[in-house]
């Protein structure tokens, strides 16, 4: 049986420290897509921890862990990782497995990601720069290289061949940046990876299954950000959804039991792109400063907003969520009021449906007021009463998505969270 943790916003959801939370409850936690574009916080031991490759279930002893066929991997980053993980005593050895059918990010998909950003000019993605966009370029295009491909010997010949191809790319961009600068890190890193244990993830997971194990895949980015289904082209480039465990790990879609959507109290995006209910006021930079709405990754400020019903109503619809957790609602503990977005007025008439593409339209969020709980929160826990205007507020929610909010986060740590 699988469950599926992801988000249902622009990511950063809080999905690394959710993961971590119900870990010890699963066998295997398993990255299904997207790669170091991610970044996933956790706390452990009191210190902060970003992951960027390797699931957030690592630090739980008897939790393993899987890079799916769906990732794509930055070896680099991932023996960067391992360093960080091996320091808190985690032996990736013992606890993480790497699918062969992974593909890899090449210095020349970093270089591309660049330079196609550069030409893109004032209508750049905002891309984190990690290569994701061209590593998953050369996967569907038939050119990539992948884990399992290390192990032969054509593995630098082809490397070579591939890496003709970028610089020719590289060289109609009129891009300088020499790729060979990054090159004996990342063949230091691919010895490195080498060592790892790397397994059809397919059959590792399918027999898993097979003898009863539980399996959480654990999402990167989110269902806004999906290939198909987010706000392109502002958006990543692999299935954020949950059609994307199937696809990412190769599983079929009967194993998969509960949806576990991933959803702040308000709302945030990283990078360009439409963004209903952002607010480019003084309420907006106070959620960032409350809070701490700066990139994991790129250490970029988060653009603010309030929650929209419209959005995560799509969002729990292509992925068919069964139980909603809604993350940092301690964020808006000082609020007098509180917005949410229920419909949006497109080109003068109302709608509840995320049009084809909403910067074609003129879109207007339509807002409901509400009060906000102004009381201290992050010392619930389960078990205690919420304030009652927090208590009104998950019902709206709950009501009009008609999925029920089961979790409250309310704080970073491990432990600050409500069941309900
Ligand atoms: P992810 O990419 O979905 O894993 O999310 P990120 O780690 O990029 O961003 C979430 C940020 O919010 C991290 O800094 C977390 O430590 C923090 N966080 C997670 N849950 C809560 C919460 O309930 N309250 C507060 N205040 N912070 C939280
Ligand atoms: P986690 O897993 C937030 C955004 C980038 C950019 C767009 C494309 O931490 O939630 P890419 O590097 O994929 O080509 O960037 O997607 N983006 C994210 N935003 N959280 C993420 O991951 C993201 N991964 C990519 O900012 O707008
Ligand atoms: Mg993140």
């Amino acid at each position: 049986m699988i469950d599926v943790i992801l988000g249902l916003q622009w990511g950063d959801e809080g999905k690394g420290k959710i993961v971590d939370y119900f870990a010890p409850q699963y066998d295997i936690i398993a990255r299904f897509q997207g790669g170091p574009n991610a970044g996933h916080t956790l706390y452990v031991q009191g210190q902060k921890i970003v992951l960027h490759q390797i699931p957030s279930g690592v630090f739980h002893p008897h939790t393993t862990n899987l890079i799916g066929n769906g990732v794509v991997l930055d070896a680099v980053t991932l023996k960067r990782e391992c360093e960080t993980v091996k320091s808190f005593g985690v032996d990736v050895r013992s606890n993480l497995f790497i699918s062969e059918r992974t593909h890899l990010i090449l210095p020349g998909h970093r270089a591309l990601d660049k330079a196609s950003e550069l030409q893109k000019g004032d209508a750049k993605i905002g891309s984190t720069l990690k290569g994701i966009g061209p590593a998953y370029m050369d996967k569907t295009g038939r050119n990539g290289l992948r884990v399992g491909d290390l192990l032969h010997k054509s593995f630098t010949s082809n490397y070579i061949k591939l890496r003709l191809k970028h610089q020719r790319l590289l060289d109609n961009f009129n891009f300088q940046e020499d790729i060979s600068a990054g090159e004996d890190e990342f063949f230091e890193a691919i010895e490195f990876l080498r060592s790892l244990n790397i397994v059809s993830g397919e059959y590792f997971i399918n027999d898993a299954l097979a003898k009863g194990k539980k399996v959480l895949a654990e999402g990167a980015q989110g269902s806004m950000l999906d290939i198909d289904f987010g706000t392109f082209p502002f958006v990543t480039s692999s299935s954020t959804i949950t059609a994307g465990v199937c696809n990412g790990l190769g599983v079929a879609p009967q194993k998969i039991r509960d949806v576990l959507g991933v959803t702040k109290a308000y709302c945030t995006r990283v990078g360009s792109g439409p963004f209903p209910t952002e607010l480019n006021n003084d309420t907006g930079e106070q959620l960032r400063q409350i809070g701490s709405e700066f990139g994991a990754t790129t250490g970029r400020p988060r653009r603010c907003g309030w929650i929209d019903l419209v959005a995560l109503n799509f969002a729990c619809m292509v992925n068919g969520v069964t139980k909603l957790i809604m993350t940092k609602a301690d964020v808006l503990d000082q609020f007098e009021t509180l917005q949410v977005c229920t419909a949006y007025n497109i080109d003068g008439s109302p709608s509840t449906q995320v049009p084809f593409q909403i910067t074609r339209v003129e879109l207007e969020p339509i807002l409901q007021a509400f009060p906000g709980w102004q009381t201290n929160s992050t010392g619930i826990t389960t078990g205690q009463p919420l304030p009652p205007a927090m208590d009104s507020y998950i019902a709206f929610i709950n009501q009009h998505l008609g999925v029920p909010i089961k979790w409250v986060s309310n704080g970073p740590g491990r432990d600050q969270i409500i069941s309900l």
